[in-house]
């Protein structure tokens, strides 16, 4: 069987540690791994796959001289590195799956979410990127019902984890318990909660409220969609949660929305609050699924629903979902 090579750029970092922990537990067909990271890092030893694997610092040089010899590049190292760096990777030969907001608006660019799109990944010119974490898991719960009952507009609120904000994020939480001022976001994330998440815009929304929007609509495949959002940094560590109000354009019943959820691929309704059963950060975290619960009818229009969807944004929200499109990339490869 072919085996293929690949390089994880950003490999020292909160989702790079996630990328190799999800690539050891797939085991794909690979040949090499190439661990690149800033010059921090650089020579450092990380035990991979049952052997010592050297940090390679990222510099043009160093990517050059593996060309031809990589086939998929996964970037977690920010969005200025993806910027500078996967044009680099894709001349020298490689398909770069980026996980930061650099590459996702790009028209020449799919934005994939395997169990949503996976058609996308077959018109990419060398660079495809991974959504937003909350973005990935919305989509993963929507796609189902926009088949069923096709949707008019959405309405997110969404609570999510201090781990989307890197090592710096986690730490402010984790110090901050103890009393320690923040260093990455504006005002303390312990004992409270931050209606503020990446930059604020002319418009009063945040960067990040505008990537669900917009990557809704990329994924979707449908720029009528109506959308809004509010997105809210919580003191939480690991697995964002998010409140999704739905209204359709056909009739629906709980009982067509249950049965739509349930049989979707990558999707765990966790639903039965006789026996208080819904999910929560602690059940999604370190698992690859997305789950929603709390479904109900809502009774303000004529057909709509809320859920409540929670995923492991470091893995489904992040590695996981970009190492699923490496393995879709390997599949048609071999399908070739
Ligand atoms: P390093 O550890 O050498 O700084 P996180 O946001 O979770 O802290 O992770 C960021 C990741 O991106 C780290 O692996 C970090 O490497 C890497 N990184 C950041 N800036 C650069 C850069 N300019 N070139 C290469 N890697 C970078």
């Amino acid at each position: 069987m072919k085996k293929f090579n690949i390089a994880v750029v950003g490999a020292t970092g909160m989702v790079g540690n996630k990328f190799l922990e999800v690539l050891t537990e797939r085991q794909l067909p690979v040949e090499n791994y190439y661990l690149f990271a800033s010059a921090r890092s650089a020579g450092k030893q990380i035990d991979f796959m049952g052997k010592p694997h050297t940090v390679i610092e990222l510099t043009e040089e160093n990517v050059m001289a593996l060309a031809g010899k990589v086939d998929f590049a996964l970037f977690s190292a920010g969005a200025g590195t993806s910027r500078d760096y996967a044009p680099v990777f894709v001349r020298a030969g490689a398909v770069v799956v980026d996980n930061s907001s650099q590459w996702r608006m790009d028209k020449d660019v799919p934005l994939v979410v395997p169990e949503v799109n996976p058609e996308d990944v077959k018109w990419n010119k060398g660079i495809i990127a991974n959504p937003n974490c909350s973005t990935i898991q919305a989509v993963v719960a929507l796609k189902p019902l926009y088949d069923t009952f096709g949707i008019k507009r959405i309405v997110y609120s969404t609570y999510q984890a201090v781990s989307g904000a890197g090592v710096a994020g986690y730490n402010d939480l984790k110090y901050g318990i103890e009393g320690e001022a923040p260093k990455k976001f504006p005002y303390p994330i312990a004992y409270n909660m931050l209606p503020h998440i990446d930059v604020f815009l002319d418009n009063g929304y945040t960067k990040e409220e505008w990537k669900m929007i917009e990557e809704t609509k990329k994924i979707l495949h449908d720029q009528s969609l109506r959308i809004t959002a509010t997105t809210v940094r919580v003191p939480v560590f690991h697995g964002h949660s998010e409140s999704i109000n739905v209204e359709f354009k056909k009739p629906c019943t709980k009982e067509a929305v249950f049965a739509c959820l349930e049989k979707f691929p990558g999707l765990v309704v966790m639903d039965d609050v006789k026996n208080n059963i819904y999910p929560m950060p602690i059940l999604a975290e370190n698992h690859d699924e997305v789950f929603v619960g709390r479904i109900r009818i809502d009774e303000s229009v004529d057909s709509g629903v809320n859920i409540w969807c929670v995923a492991d944004n470091i893995r489904k929200g992040a590695a996981t979902n970009a190492v699923q499109i490496v393995q879709l990339l390997i599949k048609n490869a071999l399908e070739a």
